[in-house]
């Protein structure tokens, strides 16, 4: 089995050999006191070992239940925002391509609700399913955020309305922390299925417990597979030698860059089936790093549609950004462009060569006028979108997070500035328990 390689060669002319020296020896560091536990956040580890430490009993449970949403439901919906979301979403996407709810497929249609609190698109959402067989998968860490609190309570409305309260029970599956919050007490009131957040789990770091691997079971993956790809990248990335692992290199290149004044990483990425990954990488690291005045913007662009927009930026705008390179060697299928025999389009040169083939030139061409732009590419290659690749993409991301963010010397594993967002909604809609607060926001608008 081939595993994702990262390449930060290809940025060599934009490091200085001399002074990156630090950078390496520091990424090491920030390994050992991540391993030590003894760090900032130190009580949110959870993730680190999860690959090899996941409950076998949670883990078949999980299966069983998707196998049951799968017999029965045409439809699952996801109920959830930020960390108890964007997992799921990068991976279906990441695996079925974003056309698995259109394709010919055997596989449950998985829609997202409470992500927005858009009353169109919720809308649209109840009409779909009123004709058709669904099931419900809500996840709240805390159990009492808005977005997706509102969005169940509509949608378990419909559930009920539509199967009776005993059918619409065995429908909702819920997935929450074990000890509090307002979901976990209409799931124990009302006996819905529960799944469980471990304490020492943040939601961003979440996406390989039941928080992400309900959903992703259902949309047809392999979650054996998921899980070998990770505990394989678990293996390979917590050895201290730094020539031998790439997430001290990443961890260290970003650092690095950060230093010398590039606060922007764009991730890139050819393929549209990546463009949820790139929004689980962007929370992953915003909200891990983006504190205490510090932090590289992570953003995210898909090529080559975005090379005919903000591409312009990346090759001459402002120098402070630098691209990270998702490649995917083989693509799941194929396409030959053909030949034709008028070619008054020109394009004949290109018969019988793959679209891939042409994708791969547009990469590589890219790659040459953005680094002579001095805008520096890393590279990831992974072999293809499998589940293997996915499961070490997903540790990859999260360790390569955890060690640049204390050689950042933040916490990267509390989300204060989320918090306050959502204290502050909960004031100005007048949350019983928010009253005083309430008075001094509204004064201030
Ligand atoms: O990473 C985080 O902690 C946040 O993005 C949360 O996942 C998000 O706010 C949703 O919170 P909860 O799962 O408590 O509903």
């Amino acid at each position: 089995m081939n595993k994702p390689i990262f390449k930060y060669e290809t940025a060599s002319s934009f490091i200085d050999k001399e002074a990156f020296l630090p950078y390496k020896e520091k990424s090491v560091e920030a390994l050992k006191l991540l391993e030590a536990g003894t760090g900032k956040g130190n009580d949110f580890l959870g993730w680190l070992n999860l690959p090899e430490e996941y409950g076998a009993e949670e883990f078949k449970r999980v299966i069983a239940a998707s196998e049951r949403i799968r017999e029965n439901s045409e439809a699952l919906v996801v109920i959830g925002i930020g960390g108890s979301y964007l997992g799921a979403r990068a991976a279906i996407e990441f695996l079925q391509g974003n056309m698995h709810n259109i394709k010919k497929s055997n596989n449950p249609k998985i829609f997202f609700a409470g992500n927005s609190i858009s009353s169109d698109y919720h809308y649209e959402l109840l009409e779909i399913l009123e004709d058709m067989d669904f099931s419900i998968n809500v996840i709240s860490k805390s159990g009492t955020t808005t977005e997706p609190a509102i969005a169940f309570r509509l949608f378990k409305d419909l559930l009920y309305k539509k199967y009776g309260a005993e059918e619409a029970k065995k429908r909702i599956f819920v997935t929450t922390d074990k000890e509090k919050g307002a979901l976990l007490n209409l799931a124990k009131e009302e006996g819905y299925e529960r799944f469980t957040i471990a304490d020492d789990i943040g939601g961003r770091f979440s996406v390989l417990t039941s928080v992400g691997l309900l959903p992703i079971a259902v949309s047809g993956a392999n979650l054996l597979d998921l899980y070998e790809g990770a505990v394989a990248a678990m293996n390979d990335l917590r050895v201290k030698d730094f020539d031998k692992n790439f997430a001290l290199q990443y961890a260290a290149v970003r650092n690095y860059f950060y230093d010398n004044g590039k606060a922007i990483e764009i991730l890139v990425n050819y393929e549209p089936s990546l463009m949820y990954f790139a929004e689980w990488y962007k929370q992953l690291f915003a909200e891990s790093h983006g504190k205490e005045g510090k932090g590289i913007f992570p953003a995210s662009l898909n090529f080559s549609s975005d090379l005919h927009s903000l591409g312009q930026f990346v090759q001459d705008g402002t120098r402070n950004m630098f691209e990270t390179v998702i490649t995917i060697k083989n693509p799941n299928n194929n396409i030959t462009i053909n030949e034709d025999k008028e070619n008054v389009d020109g394009l004949n040169f290109l018969a019988g060569k793959t679209m891939d083939f042409v994708n791969t030139k547009a990469f590589l061409g890219t790659f040459l006028a953005h680094t002579d732009g001095k805008t520096p590419n890393l590279i990831i290659e992974i072999e293809k979108r499998d589940e293997f690749n996915l499961g070490y993409l997903f540790y990859f991301f999260e360790i390569t997070c955890a060690i640049d963010g204390y050689m950042l010397d933040v916490n990267p594993f509390d989300q204060p500035g989320v918090e306050e967002y959502k204290k502050n909604m909960f004031a100005l809609l007048g949350k019983p328990g928010y009253e005083d607060m309430k008075e001094a926001l509204e004064k201030r608008l």
